[in-house]
């Protein structure tokens, strides 16, 4: 369907066409030169010690979750408004999601009080969700895991560029897992980083990313190494030099983006208290600089928010929603070990929000469109 204003665009140009032309005349397409120069400008974009390109996010959080030892018996903290794989990646270790409530619904993050309650002597880590680019509360939450000597991973797919105190989000926590997804804030299609400080880690990961190989075939080709060994249960989870490459002319142009995208949520903030004031909308209270990945609102209480979907669809206007929470999806709530209560934050956002056109190509005058057709739907449903 061809929409008046889509919900995410990608910004390409010049640059990734060239980027792509440039490796396949290189004639090498899995990880060589490419990857290693992506992964140094990566780490120096995060301010992260170790940067490894991966396949998917989905893919990094799961490397995150063996590289610090997760198994069958551990429990990990995480938010059930979130996307299914940060759950998923915890369970393919054969650990438990155990979901915590979110702070508010001016705050959408994970609550530091709600992983307090969900602590137990299985608990392991906790894995935070930097909701639309908007930092959790790193700092209750590190000394939560201090106390409790838990590790703290990083969920941080919506966040490229997300500071908290001068630190890049991605650099708190033992691992930092990142996506590079069609709709994110710079995208190579499907991709994603895995970043941390620890040397140990880092080696760990760079193992598991791999089959478990101490050698790859670019080692191999540079004649650097003639065999190898296979010291842990690996996967290939590789990323590829054409992948690699656009994402080198993303992250160079991803500053410009999420610039853009702030001043875009600053209008739809704007038009929104003006047109719309019966529409929530968090995270605009100040706790770091965001991305601004999506613009997530809140319709008010019981508005039926598939006919006021239809609703903007019948105005050219493509809305998602973000996220029917985890612990309500039938592979989740019909096993007894993840059911939770005490997520009533949870439940009510899951019930009402829905996720605005957001993406660096946008018009102001777009932003009018979404916002005219949000007052419009708001009036008929009244
Ligand atoms: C919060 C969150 N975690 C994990 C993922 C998985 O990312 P990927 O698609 O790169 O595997 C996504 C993707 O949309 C996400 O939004």
């Amino acid at each position: 369907m061809a929409w008046r204003v889509p919900l995410a665009d990608i910004d390409f140009g010049l640059e990734e066409e060239q980027a792509v032309l440039r490796v396949v005349r290189s004639r090498w397409l899995s990880m060589g030169e490419e990857t290693q120069q992506f992964e140094k400008e990566f780490a120096d974009f995060i301010g992260a010690k170790h940067a490894l390109a991966v396949t998917n996010a989905t893919a990094a959080l799961h490397m995150a979750c063996m590289a610090i030892g997760l198994g069958e018996g551990d429990e990990v903290i995480l938010p059930s408004l979130t996307f299914v794989a940060t759950a998923n990646a915890v369970r393919y270790t054969g650990a438990t999601p155990i979901f915590a409530d979110i702070e508010s619904e001016d705050w959408l993050t994970i609550s530091p009080a709600s992983i307090e309650k969900c602590i137990t002597a299985k608990t392991r880590a906790i894995m935070v969700v930097h909701y639309a680019g908007f930092a959790c509360d790193m700092t209750a939450i590190q000394e939560i895991a201090k106390r409790h000597n838990l590790a703290v991973l990083e969920d941080s797919a919506h966040t490229i560029g997300s500071e908290l105190n001068g630190r890049k989000l991605g650099t708190w926590g033992a691992v930092g897992c990142f996506s590079f997804f069609s709709n994110k804030n710079m995208t190579t299609g499907e991709g994603g980083m895995v970043t941390t400080e620890d040397d140990a880690l880092a080696e760990k990961l760079k193992v598991l990313r791999s089959h478990g190989m101490t050698s790859l075939s670019w080692d191999r080709h540079k004649g650097h190494a003639w065999t190898y060994d296979v010291v842990d249960l690996g996967y290939n989870y590789r990323i590829d030099e054409l992948r690699s490459a656009i994402g080198r002319a993303q992250l160079k142009k991803v500053g410009r983006f999420n610039q853009r995208r702030e001043e875009l949520t600053n209008l739809y903030r704007e038009l929104l208290s003006e047109l719309a004031p019966e529409v929530g909308v968090p995270f605009q209270a100040g706790r770091g600089i965001s991305c601004h990945h999506i613009m997530p609102v809140l319709l008010p209480p019981n508005t039926d928010r598939v006919k006021f979907m239809e609703g903007m669809k019948v105005e050219g206007v493509q809305t998602s929603i973000h996220y029917p929470p985890i612990h309500h999806f039938q592979n989740y709530s019909r096993r007894t070990e993840f059911l939770r209560t005490g997520l009533e934050i949870t439940e009510d956002v899951g019930r009402r929000e829905v996720t605005l056109p957001l993406y660096p190509a946008m018009q102001d005058e777009d932003v009018r469109i979404v916002v005219s057709a949000i007052q419009k739907q708001i009036h008929q449903m009244e």
